[in-house]
């Protein structure tokens, strides 16, 4: 069976099912799936909840709705869990969320390019949440960020857009959204930007894909964004899987 790499889920927080039987569900379809953090405090349970688990991996990092609980003693804390725990592989998410709130942009900013500088000395990928904020994501990335690999998660641009974060070497991730009727732009970006560009994700328990969508996410549905954007491209589900795990296996050589 071809490996899938789901590269953004929760599914240390999904609630209409164990937890357990998510993760069975991940081993039975051969997908590894990296776990993002949120808040200061969130970084140490993501932490811990990979520690737990041998075959998954995580990403630490706040998340601009928390930019007012960041301080430094974040980034320290950041610092020992990366030195101590070798399944955590990147730093998520971090970026901005102007949809969220616009009166703490400066602080958004700020926040997001402490956690760049982090990475790059970290030497470590970044994954990126940008929602209304496209413009700044990308001049704070083409500015700031010297050596580490960006993602955008839920790629939620226009295809104009992913071709310019594209140029300048941004890998795109898409989930379920691109499996809705009505998600154009994100059809349009699964169909038209290069294969060795694309990740695959789910952002469970939201965004859940057709034929569940209503129902809370999970992360071995990200087979449904796969066989979504095999249909779209005109080629196999195979193909997707094989292309986007050796895309993630670039970023990630740390997954086995
Ligand atoms: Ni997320």
């Amino acid at each position: 069976m071809v490996k899938i790499i789901n590269t953004h889920s929760h599914v240390n927080t999904i609630k209409e099912r164990s937890i357990q039987d998510a993760l069975n569900n991940l081993k039975k379809e051969n997908i590894t799936a990296i776990i993002p953090s949120s808040s200061p405090e969130d970084i140490f349970d993501v932490d811990k909840f990979i520690n737990n688990n041998d075959d998954l991996y995580g990403y630490v990092g706040v998340f601009p709705e928390f930019v007012n609980d960041f301080s430094d003693k974040t980034l320290s804390d950041m610092e020992n869990i990366i030195k101590n725990n070798s399944q955590i592989i990147g730093i998520g998410e971090v970026g901005l969320d102007y949809y969220w709130d616009k009166t703490f942009k400066e602080l958004q900013k700020e926040v997001f390019i402490k956690q760049i500088e982090f990475a790059n000395e970290m030497n470590l990928p970044l994954n990126i949440h940008s929602r209304d904020a496209y413009f700044d994501t990308l001049e704070i990335l083409k500015k700031y960020n010297k050596n580490s690999q960006a993602i955008m998660h839920c790629f939620s641009g226009s295809l104009d857009f992913a071709r310019e974060c594209i140029k300048e070497n941004i890998y795109i991730s898409l989930g379920g959204v691109v499996t809705f009727k009505n998600a154009k732009s994100a059809k349009e970006v699964a169909k038209n930007v290069p294969l060795n560009y694309l990740l695959l994700e789910t952002d469970d328990p939201y965004l859940t894909p057709v034929p569940f969508r209503g129902k809370e996410n999970q992360p071995c549905y990200v087979t449904y964004v796969a066989q979504e954007i095999a249909n779209l491209r005109n080629i196999s589900y195979e193909e997707v899987c094989k292309v986007t795990t050796e895309n993630a296996m670039r970023i990630f050589p740390q997954i086995s």
